[in-house]
């Protein structure tokens, strides 16, 4: 029996995660996500051209292999028509091989409305969310109000307009002014349209593939640091971003979850509010963010920079039980003369190298500094080939984590990446 294999973010998400399970598919026979929705945006280059996929998984382009969209995910019938056919116009057919669990909660209409007027009700202490209705809809669905893809073969209308009767209630209590003439059109033309692809019990079908020997890889979607349990809370995503989260997102028991692939960036970054403590205000995180085109894969905002973060990062592998790291953009800092690691924070309590509750007070990070490599890591494709300084970047994680690198990626493309 195989197990399912994991590939989830260590950090606030955009760690590349598209890439690598792009790269990794071939040795699976099917890709599952697992929560998340189209908050996410995972970036995949190859032949020259560019995709950015929201609630498809990033197994799509590798021929025959079977894509899930677990019950753990959140689906918006609009933008999934979009990605959709956007992918069918550029030679991608899905409707074969592309499940959707019944299970999965619909993002309505006016839950991306209450993402926006929750928002503004927060003013100046908003999340930032990628306002596409995400917490409103996990929040309905934990409060056994939620609309799920398979109600679309029931008396669907009545469900429908039971859930938005309450929405609008809520918006009423708010003052929020709306329209969402157009967009429930475009929604209901949206469910029309998933009926074409295979709508499962996903949960079965995944057990079944793992009985028969099929090798599954489950694609995370944001990062652990944007857990709603285990993130900065309350500046986190609604789900759960974290290894648990496979198996309650797509049906499995713990004791299936084979390697854990924990995916970081060289660097660090954040989209939206909330605590970062090795973030870089200066020219240093500028340039992070120019060289490394730290701008949203969907959203277009630009994401906030700064230094790897090791008391974040170990803390990440430990809920995820890690089992091999993948190092992401170490490219992007290849002219630099210096490159900073935080070790350990300064708190009022003193030195600490364990994440604290409140990473949002005054926090201050203790910095190892090293080398730069100064040296085009794009064009190797060899561990043995790298500079002395970038080996000694690598291995000092490898020590410091007790997890071993097993990936190392110099560049978007797919053939961009090392595997040791
Ligand atoms: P995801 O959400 O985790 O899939 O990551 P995103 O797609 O949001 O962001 C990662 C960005 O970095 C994308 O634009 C990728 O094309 C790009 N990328 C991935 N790996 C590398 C790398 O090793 N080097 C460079 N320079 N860019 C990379
Ligand atoms: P991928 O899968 C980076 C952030 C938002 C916001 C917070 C809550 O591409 O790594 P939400 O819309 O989920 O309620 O927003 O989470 N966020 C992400 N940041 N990458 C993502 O996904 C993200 N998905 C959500 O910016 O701070
Ligand atoms: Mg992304």
């Amino acid at each position: 029996m195989k197990k399912v294999d994991v590939v989830l973010g260590l950090q606030w998400g955009d760690e590349g995660k598209g890439k690598v399970v792009d790269v990794l598919t071939p040795s699976y026979e099917a890709v599952a996500r697992f929560q998340g929705g189209p908050n996410a945006g995972h970036t995949l280059e190859f032949n020259g051209e560019k995709y950015v996929l929201r609630s498809i998984p990033s197994g799509i382009f590798q021929g025959g292999k079977i894509n899930i969209i677990g019950n753990g995910v959140v689906l918006d019938p609009i933008l999934f028509r979009e990605e959709a056919e956007a992918l069918a116009k550029s030679g991608h057919d899905l409707t074969q091989r592309l499940y959707i669990s019944k299970k999965a909660h619909l993002i309505m209409p006016t839950h991306r409305i209450l993402d926006a007027a929750y928002e503004a009700a927060k003013g100046s202490s908003k999340i930032g969310t990628t306002g596409k209705g995400i917490g409103p809809t996990y929040t309905d669905k934990v409060s056994r109000n939620g609309v799920r893809v398979g109600d679309i073969f029931l008396d669907f209308k009545s469900i429908y307009d039971a859930a938005k009767a309450r929405h609008e209630a809520i918006l009423r209590s708010l003052g929020y002014a709306y329209d969402i003439a157009e967009l429930e059109r475009k929604w209901f033309e949206g469910i029309e349209y998933m009926k074409r692809f295979r709508i499962i019990d996903s949960e079965q079908t995944v057990n079944d593939m793992i009985c028969a020997d099929k090798h599954i890889l489950a694609e995370g979607a944001q990062g652990t640091l944007l857990d709603v349990d285990f993130g900065s809370y309350p500046f986190v995503t609604s789900s759960n971003t974290v290894c648990a989260g496979v198996c309650t997102g797509l049906g499995i028991a713990p004791n299936r979850i084979g390697e854990v692939y924990g995916i970081f960036k060289a660097y660090c970054t954040r989209v939206g509010s909330g605590p970062f403590p090795t973030e870089l205000f200066d020219e240093t995180g500028k340039r992070l963010r120019d060289l490394g085109h730290e701008y949203g894969a969907v959203t277009g905002r630009e994401r906030r920079c700064g230094w790897l973060d090791m008391v974040a990062l170990k803390y990440a592998i430990m809920v995820d039980g890690v089992t091999g790291l993948i190092m992401m953009k170490s490219d992007v800092m290849n002219d630099f003369d210096t490159v900073k690691v935080a070790v350990a924070y300064e708190t009022a309590e003193g030195r600490t190298t364990v994440f604290p509750y409140n990473i949002e007070s005054d926090v201050k990070p203790v910095y190892r500094e090293f080398r730069g490599w100064k040296c085009d890591l794009r064009k190797i494709r060899r561990y043995e080939d790298f500079p002395q300084e970038f080996k000694e970047y690598v291995e000092f994680i490898e020590s410091e984590t007790g997890v071993p690198v097993k990936i190392i990626s110099v560049g978007p493309d797919r053939d961009e990446t090392i595997m040791r």
